[in-house]
């Protein structure tokens, strides 16, 4: 039988800009993230139209075992003491994981199980984020550009927002940071 051939979808590995395909796109302000920074009176004192996150990803079909391919563009900036990140979720279908690839930037995968334990890994360019099931995961930009992130996960994982409606149970400073650094020197 004669194959059929077919161009292949796109990344910029540097820009993380996707192409070759229809894309959904969705913007996150900081109007949008009530309740999510801990410092709510320095979240009202910004500007409620500043965009903290948009996500870049191909309108592929939505199937059981359909996997989705997208990008997370995350500003630099603070709230308080807290870094910007994105709202975070556990997946609706919670045995689904998700890998997430560094590609520009520099930040924070935070990750919390069920119950409650919570891990940070680095992001940079190249890095690889084996996401499991069963597990809550939020990206916070601590550098100065903007973070960029693949990710792959199953069309059908679905977001659970809701289960974290009281937030993840760490809070990501320059403090956290520093520590982080002062552990990986002391191996
Ligand atoms: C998909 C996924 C990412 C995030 C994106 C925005 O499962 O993990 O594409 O959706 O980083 O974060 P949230 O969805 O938490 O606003
Ligand atoms: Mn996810």
């Amino acid at each position: 039988m004669k194959p059929t051939f077919h161009p292949p979808l796109n990344v910029d590995w540097a820009s993380g800009v996707l192409c070759g395909a229809p894309l959904i796109c969705k913007t996150t302000s900081l109007g949008d993230l009530a309740g999510v920074f801990a410092d709510q009176e320095s979240w009202r004192q910004h500007d409620p139209s500043q965009t903290v996150y948009s996500v870049e990803m191909f309108d592929s079909p939505s199937g059981e075992g359909e996997l989705y391919v997208g990008v997370t563009h995350l500003n630099p900036g603070r709230v308080g003491d807290e870094y910007f990140m994105t709202r975070g979720h556990f997946h609706a279908r919670r045995e689904q994981g998700e890998v997430y690839f560094g590609l520009r930037g520099e930040g924070l995968l935070l990750l919390q199980d069920e119950q409650g334990q919570t891990r940070l890994e680095r992001v940079l360019p190249g890095s690889i984020h084996i996401i499991p099931g069963f597990t809550a995961h939020r990206l916070i930009n601590t550098g100065d550009a903007v973070l960029s992130a693949l990710a792959v996960w199953p069309s059908q994982a679905g977001h659970d927002y809701a289960a974290l409606a009281n937030g993840f149970a760490l809070k990501v400073t320059p403090e956290t940071v520093k520590l982080m650094a002062k552990e990986v020197q002391n191996g």
